[in-house]
């Protein structure tokens, strides 16, 4: 920083000092023209004035006679009580007065009397004090309203024997006593008195003395007993303007004595009257004729404004600016800032850019939505849309699901749903307007070599209708890949079943029979009774899922392939769950509905013996359940292999039947193993046999056992499940069960 700017801080920072420093104008110097504006160093404001005007014939200095002074000898007089200093805005007056006392010797003063309304003890600037030892005073006052009420106050000390006891600086009680005042009090009169005469403290103390006194203008000393060395003590008045009450005023209409840009008040603390002030931003004496005047906020420095050259003052107020070429509003808060570009450019350039933008976003969005719509359509047409829709009566139960719908039923295919994962895709669970619950299956990216496939694909599971087999309830062409929707089931996979500990516990052999013949039967329906047979190509137990009343239903033709009438075998890729797979299929690559039979063992291996398709070997190596099982059969162990709990004396014929069925449909040459349909018939007959044999007390196990399966569903690695879609079998007797198995299997008789 250079000299020269120090300088220049260093004047400022002065003329700053000296503007705050001069006084506002209180309205104190302002007398009326002609009058004494001063006596003795004391400054007469008006309303109060000392005689006529010399200068304005029979103009009297003061406003009413209650502001009256005088100035004898040079010292300011009210009546006949000494003033000391006279406040405008604040509508107080201090005055000197005299000290009321009491002695032994019969000398007293009864103090003044200041009975006018206008004039008002400063309740909050001053107390009543009593000095003495054998002493009561008292402040006296009448309140002029209707019924000419009157108060007193005061308060009483005694101190015989020790003055000792008496501390120097404190009023507290002993030797001196004092109160608060309260408002409104006019000083009819202060008296003070002795009890006995001073009788028993002649020795120190002769005299009582009360007075009324402006606080801090007295403290209490023990040698006041004695002698108080004071003859009158300050004490501050409130005073207001008008001789009436308020009520009469108003009733008269009498004219205000304030002047210009001054405001009325008439909550004074006399009670009587009225006060005048100032408007905010005026200063003054508003009783003055010339009433306010606006304060100059710029050069005295009550401003906010960045500096006072940036001020501009107003009437009343001021407000602030910014130099040329710089924006803000001047204050300090916000402050001044270079300038860029005009206003007028900011905001026009602005405008253009921001419809430009909106223009841009719309058109951006419109665009955005005609090439979703697209898209939309060219994977409709990708997925074989169109196929689908000129299949026309085939296709009519197909229904045509949006992808907007599918995408609110799995809440934006929420992680949360997924309920099943697999070499094929996902399954969400989703759950549609109408509240239906569905597995939503998002497969994997379709060959475009294979659309026309799909679509017969869909056409035909579509239409298959079985109660043992998971219903395809429509589909979604319109997103990349396309979407199946499926019913839900609720109970999980029969793997879980076999191979949870907890939930296997009450899955008898009963049940085990069942569910393989129901199986059974919903194959043998795939393979011969629909009108393309299917092969499903991956039946293992964690594809056949079980309902709310466990039954059982063949799901995921994820890989299945329909074999041409005119074909027995089609050459495909090998495509399978190992452990179930078909050993002739791996090897030939020859997809024959003898594939199935042969995993359908598997999973009667599965039911008898509990073990996992693939197995640990005592050498650590890997298994296939249906080599265990053989060689068991061969050794004569079946009883051994079986799991835990299912055999009984009553069923043993039965398992050696199942287990011999087993045996059959794991024959190595396809050829040799029977057809599903006679798997189906024979697990059926079987079935039927056991029922006869226990007509009495069969139902009454099989509705035990459905109570003693668990309900929980919380297992992993099936398909899809858990959900309560299929009630209508709820009701379902045994019989029943049968008939339909029955049918089904008429039915492929029929073809
Ligand atoms: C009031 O008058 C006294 C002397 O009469 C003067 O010294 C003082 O500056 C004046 N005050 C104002 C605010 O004008
Ligand atoms: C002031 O004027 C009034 C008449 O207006 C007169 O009666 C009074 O005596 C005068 N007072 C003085 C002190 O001159
Ligand atoms: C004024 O002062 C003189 C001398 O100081 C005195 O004699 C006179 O009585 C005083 N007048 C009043 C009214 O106090
Ligand atoms: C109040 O006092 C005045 C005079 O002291 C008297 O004329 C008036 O009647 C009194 N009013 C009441 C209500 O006592
Ligand atoms: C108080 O006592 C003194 C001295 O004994 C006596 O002169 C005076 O008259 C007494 N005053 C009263 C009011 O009794
Ligand atoms: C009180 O007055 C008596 C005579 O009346 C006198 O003897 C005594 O000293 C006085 N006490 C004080 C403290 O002045
Ligand atoms: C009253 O007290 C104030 C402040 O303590 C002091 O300036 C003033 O001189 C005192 N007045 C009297 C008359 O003692
Ligand atoms: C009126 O005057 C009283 C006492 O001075 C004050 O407390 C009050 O705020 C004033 N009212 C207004 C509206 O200024
Ligand atoms: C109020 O104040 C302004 C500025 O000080 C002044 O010009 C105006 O005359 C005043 N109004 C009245 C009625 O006195
Ligand atoms: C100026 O800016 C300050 C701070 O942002 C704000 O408080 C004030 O109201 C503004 N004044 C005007 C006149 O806009």
């Amino acid at each position: 920083m250079t000299l020269k700017a120090t300088v220049v801080l260093l004047l400022i920072v002065v003329a700053l000092v000296l503007l705050a420093t001069i006084a506002a104008d209180d309205g104190n110097n302002q007398t009326l023209e002609g009058c004494r504006s001063d006596c003795g160093g004391v400054r007469v404001p008006y309303p109060f004035g000392i005689g006529n005007s010399s200068s304005v014939p029979h103009k009297s200095c003061f406003l009413q006679s209650s502001f009256e002074l005088t100035c004898p000898n040079s010292t300011l007089y009210w009546g006949n009580i000494k003033v000391l200093d006279i406040k405008i805005s604040q509508a107080k007056v201090d005055m000197s007065i005299p000290i009321s006392r009491i002695c032994r010797d019969g000398h007293y003063y009864r103090g003044v009397s200041i009975d006018i309304p206008s004039f008002t003890i400063s309740s909050e600037d001053n107390k009543f004090v009593s000095v003495g030892c054998d002493t009561y005073g008292y402040l006296h006052s009448s309140y002029k309203d209707d019924d000419n009420a009157t108060y007193s106050t005061g308060c009483i000390t005694r101190c015989y024997g020790s003055s000792m006891e008496v501390e120097d600086g404190h009023c507290s009680g002993i030797g001196c006593c004092q109160v608060d005042i309260p408002p409104k009090m006019r000083m009819t009169f202060v008296k003070s008195f002795s009890f006995y005469n001073f009788s028993q403290t002649w020795r120190f103390n002769n005299c009582s003395y009360s007075f009324v006194v402006k606080k801090e203008n007295y403290t209490f000393y023990r040698e006041h007993l004695r002698n108080l060395p004071f003859e009158e003590f300050p004490v501050v008045f409130d005073w207001s303007v008008g001789d009436e009450t308020r009520e009469a005023s108003r009733k008269r209409g009498t004219s205000y004595a304030c002047k210009g840009n001054t405001t009325r008040n008439d909550s004074v603390p006399t009670g009587y009257g009225y006060i005048c002030q100032c408007n905010k931003g005026f200063e003054g004496n508003p009783y003055h004729p010339l009433g306010c005047i606006d304060i100059d906020e710029c050069k005295t420095g009550q401003h906010s404004c960045v500096s006072d050259h940036n001020c501009h003052n107003t009437n009343g107020f001021y407000t602030c600016f910014c130099p040329k070429g710089q924006s803000g509003n001047g204050t300090k808060e916000d402050g001044c800032h270079k300038k860029n570009f005009l206003p007028h450019i900011v905001i026009g350039t602005s405008a253009g850019f921001i419809a430009i933008f909106v223009g841009t976003c719309l058109l951006y969005l419109a665009h955005q939505k005609k090439k979703l719509i697209k898209l939309k359509e060219k994977f409709f047409e990708q997925n074989g849309g169109h196929i689908l829709v000129q299949q026309g009566e085939e296709s009519s139960h197909v229904k045509i699901f949006t992808a907007d719908k599918l995408k609110k039923a799995t809440n934006n295919y929420d992680e949360k749903l997924i309920i099943g994962r697999g070499g094929y895709g996902t399954v969400f669970k989703g759950v549609l307007e109408n509240n239906t619950i569905v597995a939503i299956k998002k497969s994997k990216i379709v060959d475009p070599g294979q659309v026309m496939q799909f679509i017969n694909e869909v056409i035909v599971v579509s239409k298959i209708n079985h109660r043992n087999v998971v219903k395809l309830l429509g589909c979604c062409l319109e997103t990349e890949v396309p979407l199946l929707v499926y019913e839900f089931v609720s109970n999980g996979t029969l793997f879980d079943f076999i191979h949870n500990e907890k939930k296997r516990n009450h899955f008898n052999w009963k049940n085990r029979l069942r569910i393989a013949a129901e199986a059974a039967g919903a194959l043998s329906y795939l393979h011969s009774s629909a009108s393309i047979p299917i092969v499903h190509r991956d039946v293992k137990s964690a594809n056949i899922l079980l309902d709310e009343d466990y039954t059982a239903k063949v799901s995921d033709f994820g890989t299945s392939r329909f074999v041409p009438l005119d074909q027995t075998a089609l050459a495909t890729m090998v495509q399978g769950t190992f452990g179930y797979l078909d050993p002739e299929y791996m090897q030939t690559s020859q997809l024959t509905e003898k594939s199935d039979v042969y995993s359908f063992g598997v999973v009667l291996a599965e039911l008898l013996t509990g073990k996992k398709p693939l197995l640990l070997g005592k050498l650590k190596e890997k298994t296939n359940i249906s080599i265990y099982f053989l060689s068991c059969l061969e050794e004569n162990c079946l009883f051994e292999t079986l799991q835990d709990g299912i055999l009984n004396e009553e069923n043993k014929q039965e398992i050696v039947e199942v287990a011999n069925i087993t045996a059959k449909c794991l024959r190595l040459k396809g050829e040799e193993r029977p057809s599903m349909k006679e798997v189906a018939m024979e697990l059926e007959g079987i079935r039927r046999m056991s029922k006869h044999q226990w007509v009495n007390n069969g139902d009454k196990n099989f509705e035990e056992t459905q109570h003693l399966l668990p309900i929980s569903s919380s297992s992993k690695g099936y398909e899809y499940g858990d959900s309560s879609s299929s009630s209508s079998h709820q009701n379902i007797n045994y019989d029943s069960i049968i008939r339909d198995q029955e049918g089904a299997i008429a039915l492929a008789d029929g073809r």
